[in-house]
């Protein structure tokens, strides 16, 4: 009796090991015959899925891919890339990999500060990439668009700026950032003060459901037509595409960069900033970023410097007296500011001033080899100048070379939309986003180890200066290091450490919506809202 149990589950035991020793070849061949024949009769689908086997494969998985620390030979490798032609081809690509066990990533500019768009921890998997979903449609009399999910910004940018010179929109600075991600994410940028966030401005979407069927803001429904504005896309389904509302520009808007370090009495300046960039006009916008530089008075010696990075919805005779009556201490001056139209400052806040507008059209303008970590927090009270000098001694002394600090101010109409609103809730008492970008391009593990290490430090090190309970991020900045999911396996407690941290009081609902349109858990990553 008791022998035989004993060889019964040593029988067992030596299948599931074959099992899962022939599994990736057999779900691999299964998964891309289930393709075909869900989508029978048609050569033009064969040519958009990838296998390792295909030459191409790697170039296309590398082409949206912004941080080597998701290129290196230890990151799992999809088994296979889809990038669709038309909406069948996605439908079928979820019917497969449902059936077959694999993992579904959906990518759409690649900007994920983790990767999760195209790497999964648990495998199989395989990434549906929207690069072929890029149309655009822009109704001026009504100023409205639809976008498809594979646009970048800077395409819809563009293509807005060509129909009229007093139309934009509202969301991120860097152009190749994808629509997919950035708005169901949130979508911060230079005119948020004005008018909320990219989430805030979305009057309908198409989406396709874990069965395949695509739905429209009625169809959906209102609880996950609220989800998808700010609890982030890849939970919930595929986002095809999004209808938006254009926001009004002026023909002239103003902007200004002016820089202060510690010898020019930067911290008396970031300190007042704290008490003007969140209660000053809702035209103006003024960011500050904070980076650590070679005095130039003080026999090269580091120091600090503060960077206001600022856009004006108005012409520079009206920013004159505003900042004088408001931020004199900056001592702006008429030379220190450019008139222009909207869309030039779109390339002047890019960093790509000069280029021609088409730059914005080029996907992998922003493309380096370069390695990555952001984490981000968000302060309600401001810091006092004793803390800031704190904060200085600390990043002056810093062992890493890229680090840059980035305050984005809140006030204005992002933070008069109700927290429950949409899925971001950092709006009513919020004074800034801050934001951690460390870069380094030195290769190797003992370089990864030491600016992996250094950041995290500096993040503990935050901690009295920011939010607490619960210590708030942005979900577009994501962080695995604020806890991941086990595996689709993780219960709402777990995952409310992290959850709580990016959408407050709005986490519940989103794990209810979930629950409601995806209750096996199909769409899922390292941090997507689980089941209830
Ligand atoms: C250089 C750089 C600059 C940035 N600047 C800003 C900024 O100014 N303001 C700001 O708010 N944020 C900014 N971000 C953050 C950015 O908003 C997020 O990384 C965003 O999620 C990127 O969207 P994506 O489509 O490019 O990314 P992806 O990596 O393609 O996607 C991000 C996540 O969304 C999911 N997803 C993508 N498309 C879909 C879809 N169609 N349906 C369902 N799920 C989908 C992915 O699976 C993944 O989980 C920046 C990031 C970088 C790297
Ligand atoms: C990849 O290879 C397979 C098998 O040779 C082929 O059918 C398919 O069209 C190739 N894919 C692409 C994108 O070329
Ligand atoms: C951008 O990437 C595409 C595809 O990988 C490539 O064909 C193109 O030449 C690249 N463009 C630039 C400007 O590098
Ligand atoms: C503007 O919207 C209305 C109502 O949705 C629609 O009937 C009209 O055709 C739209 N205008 C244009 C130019 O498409
Ligand atoms: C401000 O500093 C940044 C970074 O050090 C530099 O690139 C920029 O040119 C400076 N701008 C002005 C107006 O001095
Ligand atoms: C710094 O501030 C002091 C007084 O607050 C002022 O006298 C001085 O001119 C300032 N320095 C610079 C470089 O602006
Ligand atoms: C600042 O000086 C240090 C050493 O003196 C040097 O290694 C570093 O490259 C300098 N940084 C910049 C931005 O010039
Ligand atoms: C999932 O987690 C629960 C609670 O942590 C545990 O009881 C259960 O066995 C786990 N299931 C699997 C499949 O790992």
């Amino acid at each position: 009796m008791k022998t035989s149990t004993v060889s019964l589950s040593l029988s067992i035991l030596i299948s599931l090991l074959s099992i899962s020793w022939a599994t990736s070849a057999h779900i691999h061949e299964n998964f891309l015959q289930c393709l075909s024949h869900q989508v029978p009769n048609s050569n033009s689908f064969s040519k958009v899925i990838y296998t390792p086997h295909n030459s191409s494969y790697a170039s296309v998985l590398q082409s949206y891919i912004q941080n080597l620390r998701f290129a290196r030979p230890i990151t799992p490798k999809p088994l296979v890339i889809v990038t669709p032609l038309e909406e069948a081809h996605i439908q079928a690509s979820i019917y497969c990999a449902k059936e077959h066990g694999m993992n579904f990533r959906v990518r759409s500019g690649g900007h994920d500060y983790e990767g999760l768009s195209y790497v999964s921890y648990d495998v199989p998997f395989v990434i549906v990439d929207l690069v072929n979903f890029q149309s655009i449609t822009i109704d001026v009399e009504n100023s409205t668009a639809w976008v498809q999910a594979g646009v970048t910004i800077g395409q819809l940018y563009y293509r807005i700026a060509e129909k009229s010179k007093t139309l934009g929109f509202s969301a991120g600075v860097c152009p190749t950032v994808g629509v997919g991600g950035h708005f169901s994410g949130g979508g911060y940028g230079m005119m948020s003060r004005k008018y909320g966030i990219a989430a805030d401005n979305i009057i309908d979407a198409r989406v396709m459901d874990v069965n395949g069927r695509i739905h429209d803001r009625k169809s959906m429904g209102e609880d996950l037509f609220w989800a998808i504005r700010g609890g982030g896309g890849a939970s919930f389904g595929v986002i095809l595409s999004w209808h938006i509302k254009l926001v009004p520009v002026p023909q002239i808007v103003t902007v200004f960069t002016v820089n202060r370090t510690l010898e020019q009495n930067a911290t008396k300046l970031v300190h007042r900033w704290q008490s003007v960039a969140n209660k000053v006009d809702d035209n103006l916008l003024i960011r500050l970023f904070l980076r650590r530089v070679n005095s130039t008075t003080q026999d090269g010696r580091r120091t600090i410097e503060a960077s206001f990075v600022s856009l004006f919805l108005g012409g520079v005779d009206t920013l004159l007296p505003l900042m004088q009556e408001s931020f004199p201490e900056l001592g702006l001056v008429r030379e220190d500011c450019i008139e222009m139209s909207w869309i030039e400052s779109i390339l002047y806040f890019a960093g790509f001033q000069g280029n021609p507008l088409e730059v914005l059209l080029d996907r992998n303008s922003s493309v380096t080899d370069i390695y990555f970590k952001g984490k981000s927090d968000y302060a309600v009270d401001p810091i006092s100048e004793d803390g800031l000098n704190q904060i200085w001694k600390e990043f002056i002394a810093a062992p890493v070379e890229t680090f840059e600090f980035l305050f984005s101010p809140f006030g204005g109409r992002i933070s008069a939309i109700s927290e429950t609103e949409t899925p971001f809730p950092h709006r009513s008492g919020t004074l800034c986003n801050l934001h951690y970008s460390l870069v380094w391009v030195e290769k190797g593990s003992s370089a990864f180890n030491r600016h992996m290490t250094w950041i995290r430090r500096f993040y503990s090190f935050m901690a009295p200066f920011v939010s607490m309970s619960p210590r708030s991020a942005y979900l577009n900045y994501r962080d695995l290091d604020l806890g991941v999911n086990n595996k689709g396996n993780t219960s709402y407690a777990q995952a409310s450490v992290w959850g709580l941290k990016y959408f407050g009081i709005n986490f519940e609902r989103l794990a209810r919506v979930k629950t409601m349109v995806d209750p096996g858990n199909f769409f899922k990553n390292e941090q997507s809202i689980p089941v209830l």
